[in-house]
């Protein structure tokens, strides 16, 4: 399929300081948008100037959401090439959430030409600050305008892209996680894999409650016994215990994290011993009373690397290395933005040139 290119006329202004960008405030001239009908399949690929979207207040997604979405990010270089960061597994992670959905996949050779070429007509836009990029945003809706609950006929996939700095505002300073032991986000033969905005709704109300008490996220536990460790809203946790890199099994109830791959695979490059497993939440509060607990980090697009420095479960608190970053985890940071930035060189085939 062809794609139709109409550029803007009103270039929108841009943002003189990148260090206010923040996460996902502000958006570029064009968005890449497709159709997709029972009959035709998907069809009318466009790039054109960013606009609102026109929607039958019936549209199935207001009502049953119907939908998901992806995250990945753009890259300025030191000499100003635009890198993208393993792009095709989020198409591929893109496809197995429409599968759970129940909505049409998107061939991903296709997926992947669409996002360069958004890129490249958008690459003025990607920031060069450290810690800054072009945030990519793919998005799916169904858009029936019936109020039936089935799986829609129609839908629309639209790609939009924010210039965007670090996504918790004291970056890489260690944060502090509740364990939620009330609210659950995901369950067994749930959507907890998939990426699909029921699950951000159904965490809402928790993280808010979180917020009122001083936390930046909670942790959640498993939805059935309450005891396992899962993720944090917008990141897969890591915890170094005894000097292993222990992090939660892809069970169907977490999200494959990008991140979470690629930082597995740079531990085991720097021969550190990685665990993928159940953590019993008492394991790791026992293992931060004991000292065995020595590192704590999320990992997500957005958030990159975000280093935890306190845990608090029920009654108990764990300080974690004195609430200071860790070696293993500004070394994971140094390591895979430098790859991301083209600092590093890419010796896990990563990283593609726009
Ligand atoms: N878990 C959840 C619930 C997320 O929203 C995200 C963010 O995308 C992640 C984990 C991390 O995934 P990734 O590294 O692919 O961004
Ligand atoms: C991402 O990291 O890409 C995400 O989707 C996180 C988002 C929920 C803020």
């Amino acid at each position: 399929m062809d794609i139709r290119i109409t550029h803007s006329q009103v270039k929108k202004e841009k943002y003189t300081d990148e260090s206010t960008l923040g996460f996902g405030r502000f958006f570029t001239d064009h968005m890449f948008e497709v159709t997709y009908t029972k009959d035709k399949g998907w069809h009318n690929a466009e790039i054109l100037p960013y606009h609102r979207l026109s929607l039958d207040p019936a549209s199935s997604v207001l009502h049953y959401a119907q939908e998901f979405f992806e995250g990945m990010k753009a890259y300025r270089t030191d000499d100003n090439q635009i890198l993208l960061f393993r792009a095709k597994d989020n198409c591929a992670r893109l496809n197995r959430s429409a599968q759970r959905i129940c909505m049409p996949e998107i061939d991903i050779d296709f997926n992947y030409k669409a996002i360069k070429t958004l890129v490249d007509i958008e690459r003025d836009w990607v920031p060069s600050s450290e810690g800054s990029s072009l945030y990519l945003r793919p998005t799916m809706i169904a858009n029936d305008e019936t109020l039936g609950v089935k799986a829609a006929s129609n839908y629309l996939y639209y790609i939009i892209c924010s210039p965007s700095g670090a996504y918790y505002k004291d970056g890489l300073s260690p944060i502090n996680i509740k364990v939620e032991d009330k609210y659950v986000r995901a369950v067994r033969g749930g959507t907890g894999e998939a990426k699909t905005g029921g699950n951000y709704a159904a965490s809402i109300k928790a993280g808010d409650e979180a917020v009122k008490l001083g936390f930046s996220q909670v942790l959640w536990l498993d939805g059935e016994e309450m005891k396992y460790v899962e993720e944090v809203g917008a990141m897969n946790m890591m915890f170094l215990i005894d000097n292993k890199l222990v992090t939660a099994k892809l069970n169907g109830s977490i999200l494959p994290g990008i991140t979470r791959d690629s930082v597995l695979t740079l531990a085991r490059d720097m021969g550190i011993t990685v665990e993928e497993r159940k953590i019993a939440v008492e394991e790791l509060v026992d293992a931060g009373k004991s000292g065995r607990l020595t590192e704590a980090f999320g990992t997500g697009t957005a958030a990159v690397i975000s280093p935890v420095g306190m845990l608090a479960y029920k009654n108990e608190q764990v300080i974690i290395n004195n609430r200071k970053i860790g070696e293993l985890s500004m070394n994971l940071y140094n390591t895979l933005t430098g790859i991301q930035r083209g600092r590093i060189k890419d010796k896990f085939g990563w990283i593609t040139v726009v």
